[in-house]
């Protein structure tokens, strides 16, 4: 592995947005998986959590035209999370652990009420984030690239589908500013610090998510270069908690610093007091694959940030979701622990 791959951490991207604008399908498109299909309702409940290696982000972004791209993260670990209304717990607990956000709006409706809300949500927690315009497809008459870069598919389209694409852009930019923001198509943003980056993208066609990944890893290499230095200080958090058959009561963690190892001494919070065990098995997905959806899982004897950590363990069945994940070096370290994380 190249030295700034063991200097860096891979960057926490959380996908967030209103409900249906194609959060789930566009990471799909990415893993060439289906897991949208498999909701209910269509529907994502729970927050997930994939890892895309660099040499897969490598290979998505070579259609980017003057690419003068080096990657220098081992990859990116990003966070999906639902958009319907109810579950505004799990928009909040998803984005508290990210580095970069990735707003989705689809163009054929333009900002909706989980958008504003995932704005302020960046707004609050100080993160940098993009906007990807999803579903240009939808276009009326749009003609497919399939996995192009933006700009190389719109220059083919006929003049009236890109006319109605830009009728639709500035509108969404109009709205934007409406709600006190500068926005701009990426390609022609006069200043990223001050105007918000709209990056054109279909999750059907694939088309813009070379442009949509090579944005993501340019920030996260540039303004947030400092912010992705791997701290060994221990940093985790608690997602979601599961039974698996076989395993019984899991807890999905995103490892944002440090390390895990098997047997580690780990406290998290409960409903009924801390809860203080050691890590019996330390699972991933493979890469490219939903942590949330139950399949293989990969044994690990540790494991290092930023990574989606699926933890077995005795007694784990009243961890409390959003609680934050601590690990005592010995036992006279525990009840301090155990009194911390109940703080939190
Ligand atoms: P929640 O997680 O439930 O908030 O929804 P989501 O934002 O993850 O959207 P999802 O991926 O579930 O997609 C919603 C619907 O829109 C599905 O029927 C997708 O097939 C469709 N869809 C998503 N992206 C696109 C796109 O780029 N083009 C078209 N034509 N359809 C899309
Ligand atoms: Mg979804
Ligand atoms: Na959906």
């Amino acid at each position: 592995i190249e030295e700034a791959k063991i200097r860096y951490k891979a960057p926490i991207v959380c996908i967030l947005g209103h409900v249906d604008t194609g959060k789930t399908k566009l990471l799909d498109k990415i893993r060439r998986t289906n897991v949208q299909a498999s909701e209910a309702g269509g529907i994502t409940q729970q927050i997930g959590a994939t890892m895309f290696p660099a040499d897969a982000i490598e290979t998505l972004t070579q259609k980017l035209p003057n690419l003068s791209l080096s990657i220098d993260v081992p990859g990116l670990l990003i966070i999906d999370t639902p958009g319907h209304e109810s579950f505004s717990n799990l928009r909040s607990r998803g984005s508290s652990l990210c580095n970069i956000g990735i707003l989705v709006v689809d163009i054929m409706h333009g900002l909706e009420n989980q958008t504003i809300e995932s704005l302020s949500i960046f707004k609050t927690k100080n993160i940098p984030f993009i906007v990807a315009l999803n579903k240009i497809d939808r276009l009326y008459e749009w003609s497919p690239s399939k996995d192009e870069a933006f700009l190389t598919t719109f220059n083919k389209q006929s003049g009236h589908v890109q006319s109605e694409f830009m009728r639709r852009a500035k509108e969404t930019i109009l709205e934007f500013n409406h709600k006190g923001y500068n926005a701009a198509l990426y390609y022609e943003n006069p200043d990223p610090e001050e105007y918000i980056s709209l990056v054109p993208t279909s999750a059907i066609t694939g088309e813009g998510i070379p442009d949509m990944l090579g944005l993501i890893l340019n920030i996260a290499q540039t303004k947030l270069r400092s912010s992705i230095i791997y701290q060994p200080k221990l940093e985790a958090t608690v997602m979601e908690v599961k039974t698996i058959e076989g395993l019984g009561t899991t807890i999905d963690v995103i490892l944002m610093n440090g390390v895990i190892k098997e047997d580690d001494n780990i406290i998290v919070s409960g409903f009924n007091g801390p809860i203080s065990t050691r890590v019996r098995a330390l699972l991933t997905p493979m890469p490219l694959r939903e942590m949330r959806v139950k399949g293989e899982y990969l044994h690990h004897k540790a494991l290092r940030a930023s990574m989606g950590v699926k933890i077995s363990a005795q007694g784990l069945d009243h961890t409390m979701a959003g609680s934050p994940l601590f690990i005592a070096k010995n036992e006279e370290e525990i009840p301090r622990l155990q009194e911390e994380v109940q703080k939190e």
